[in-house]
């Protein structure tokens, strides 16, 4: 069967470190390695940031616009067992999920305080109602993250039972199906360069106190 190109190196790269990130500001916050936390967050909120640039100048199967679908699509689709070039319209939903619950994430983190010692960069610039509010919020909305990714994973693995391998594609970039209909492809190095401008810039404004740490 003909493989299809459907992820491209950019989207690739920006789930697996996602994983990646999320498993380490997990660690770190409950451990309250803090530095290790303030980069990690940065990071996330850069590549998310970067991936909703993406999402306008990017791949065909990176489009937002490419996101929103019908909800008689997404039964559709939850019934259906064929491959879709990019994510189908059930999983469509479940994705911007994941960049809202990411973007709330990193922000409120920004204006969370331990009450000890750290405060996230913007605490000084806020109310302390603010503070107090995103710091519940930080709290409360990673619980909610965590049911997010579960359903997730649990999709992903009802998939595989009916005989559909996503995470394969995921890996390599490659998808085969015959009714999969070519699209047009962008080089990831656009977004990975987009990421570095962002996360270079994040990193110069909030980030040089926490790496001096790290690194010393
Ligand atoms: C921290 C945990 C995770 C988060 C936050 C997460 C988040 C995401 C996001 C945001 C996307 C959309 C990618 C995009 O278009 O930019 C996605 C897609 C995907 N993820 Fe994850 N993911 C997680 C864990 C996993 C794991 C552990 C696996 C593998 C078992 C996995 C497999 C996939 C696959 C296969 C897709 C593509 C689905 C499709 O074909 O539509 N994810 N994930
Ligand atoms: C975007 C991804 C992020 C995730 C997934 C995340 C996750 C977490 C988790 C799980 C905790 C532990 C909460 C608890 O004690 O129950 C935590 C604590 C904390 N996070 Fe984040 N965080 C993120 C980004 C950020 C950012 C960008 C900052 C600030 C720059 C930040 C600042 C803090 C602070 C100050 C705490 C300590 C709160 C306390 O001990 O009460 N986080 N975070």
């Amino acid at each position: 069967m003909e493989k299809i190109k459907v992820w491209d190196g950019f989207i690739r790269f920006f789930h697996w470190s996602l994983v990646l990130l999320i498993a380490v500001l997990y660690f770190s916050g409950e451990e309250g390695w803090m530095d290790v936390h303030f980069v990690a967050g940065y990071s996330v909120l850069s590549l998310i940031i970067a991936r909703l640039f993406w999402g306008f100048i990017g791949s065909d199967t990176a489009k937002l616009a490419a996101l929103l679908h019908s909800p008689k699509a997404v039964l559709n689709s939850i019934k259906s067992n064929s491959y879709t070039r990019g994510h189908n319209s059930a999983g469509s939903y479940m994705v911007l999920a994941f960049f809202c619950l990411l973007l709330v994430q990193g922000v409120s983190g920004l204006m969370t305080t331990d009450d000890i010692l750290t405060d996230g960069p913007l605490v000084q610039y806020v109310a302390s109602s603010w503070v107090e509010l995103a710091s519940s919020v930080h709290k409360l909305n990673f619980d909610i993250l965590l049911i997010a990714i579960a359903i997730h994973i649990l999709a992903i693995v009802v998939y595989r039972i009916r005989g559909k391998n996503l995470v394969k594609p995921m890996i390599t970039g490659f998808s085969a199906g015959s009714e999969l209909k070519d699209g047009e492809m962008k080089s990831g190095w656009w977004g990975f360069l987009i990421l570095v401008v962002i996360l270079s810039l994040v990193l110069y404004i909030w980030g040089l106190e926490p790496l001096e740490m790290l690194f010393s």
